[in-house]
């Protein structure tokens, strides 16, 4: 990588929002505070003990790429849930997707270079890609299409770009919610496969949060032929409500590894030790807290599209996995000084430009259902004094 030294990344327009609806909090403000996509879940017990057990260890340094019974335990996941194999140095394990989606763009961008990430997309890719020194070619999705990228619409972005290097494909998407179907995925593949120096990142960090009862499809499924050029990404924050303990993982290629690696090696070396051994403990045990959770969210993101769909301004999108609602804003100029704004009538958003994607909201619905639907009334009950 030749990093682009002058880009200053601006503070997370999550975080920001975040961090202000918490200062009117701390000012005797009330405020429902729906911005964080963060479950407000705790770890299984399950994890906890092991993570209890595990302090009896000497916890010392671990390979950069993770304990090697980590990596076997994230291999033994992919192959029952997705039929999918990994040889254990086809895995690096990192502090969350995050790092190792950072630490990929690190060691594989070049100034000038290219990645296609469709909108609405999670706002820390066009950021990271800048700090490489490279250039987020944005692929903008409408609600009528799912907020999904199209084959044609992909085929033409590639037409045109002038050095592309990754496609960014996450789903479950955070915000939109939307899943790709396998057909979908197939004819994403082929105009891949018309371009051989393309590589994907398949962010798929929410596939265990889904409101469907089809079996999740990831790329490297439907086109295992193209497993060369998957980057897979997931990890314990999302669905096993363990997002303070920093750990992701990346499965592909073992050159694009070796160099996510080697960038690990010289930054922070290596995940805590502690977080890596209760994650053993997370993708070892038992699975039915995901259903029940998911069971949770489904009932929540319900109630909170029964409040907004009453109200004439919005036009609500059904999520179908992740805990994000996207709804449209009839008419609003500014999503920005709309997300300010409500922020005084009592409800804490994030502006849909920050995901590439103005004119809209997003809501988290990982939090509990009382608190959701009494944030979603007061955004209704603004709207309608806003008219
Ligand atoms: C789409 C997406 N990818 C990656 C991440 C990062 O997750 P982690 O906590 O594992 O770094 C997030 C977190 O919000 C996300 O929404």
């Amino acid at each position: 990588m030749h990093s682009n030294s002058s880009y200053q990344a601006p503070q997370s327009p999550i975080l920001l929002m975040a961090r202000r609806a918490a200062e009117l909090r701390a000012a005797g403000q009330d405020i429902v505070d729906l911005t964080l996509g963060e479950p407000d879940f705790n770890a299984p017990e399950y994890v906890l003990n092991a993570a209890r057990n595990a302090l009896q260890e000497r916890l010392g340094y671990t390979p950069a790429n993770g304990l090697p019974a980590l990596r076997s335990a994230i291999r033994r996941r992919l192959e029952i849930d997705r039929g999918l194999h990994y040889l254990d140095d086809q895995i690096a394990v990192g502090c969350g997707a995050k790092q190792i989606i950072f630490n990929a763009f690190t060691a594989t961008l070049q100034v000038g270079d290219e990645v296609l990430v469709p909108a609405p997309y999670w706002a820390s890719y066009p950021d990271m890609i800048r700090m490489c020194g490279a250039c987020p070619v944005i692929l903008p999705t409408t609600s009528a299409e799912g907020f999904r990228l199209t084959a044609e619409h992909l085929s033409s972005a590639l037409r045109s770009a002038k050095s592309p290097r990754w496609l960014v494909l996450n789903a479950p998407g955070n915000p939109s919610g939307s899943l790709y179907s396998k057909q979908e995925l197939e004819a994403l593949a082929r105009v891949l496969r018309d371009y051989p120096g393309v590589m994907i990142l398949s962010d798929d960090i929410y596939a265990e949060i889904r409101y469907t009862e089809e079996p999740y499809v990831t790329l490297a499924v439907v086109a295992p032929d193209l497993s060369e050029r998957i980057l897979l990404v997931d990890g314990v924050s999302k669905a096993y409500a363990m997002t303070g303990w920093r750990v992701g993982w990346g499965c592909g290629p073992r050159e694009l590894i070796a160099a996510i690696t080697s960038v690990q090696s010289q930054n922070c070396t290596q995940t805590s030790t502690l977080s890596q051994l209760a994650t053993i403990a997370a993708l070892d045990g038992p699975r039915e807290f995901l259903r029940e959770r998911n069971e949770i969210y489904r009932q929540r993101r319900d109630a909170a599209l029964e409040v907004l769909r009453a109200c004439t301004l919005l036009e609500v999108n059904c999520p179908e996995g992740a805990f994000y609602l996207l709804p449209r804003i009839e008419g609003v100029k500014d999503d920005q000084v709309l997300a300010l704004d409500l922020l005084k009538a009592g409800v804490a958003t994030v502006p849909g430009s920050a995901f590439g994607m103005s004119g809209h909201l997003r809501l988290s619905f990982a939090t509990d259902q009382a608190n959701l639907v009494e944030g979603c009334r007061r955004l209704v009950t603004a709207l309608g004094h806003a008219q």
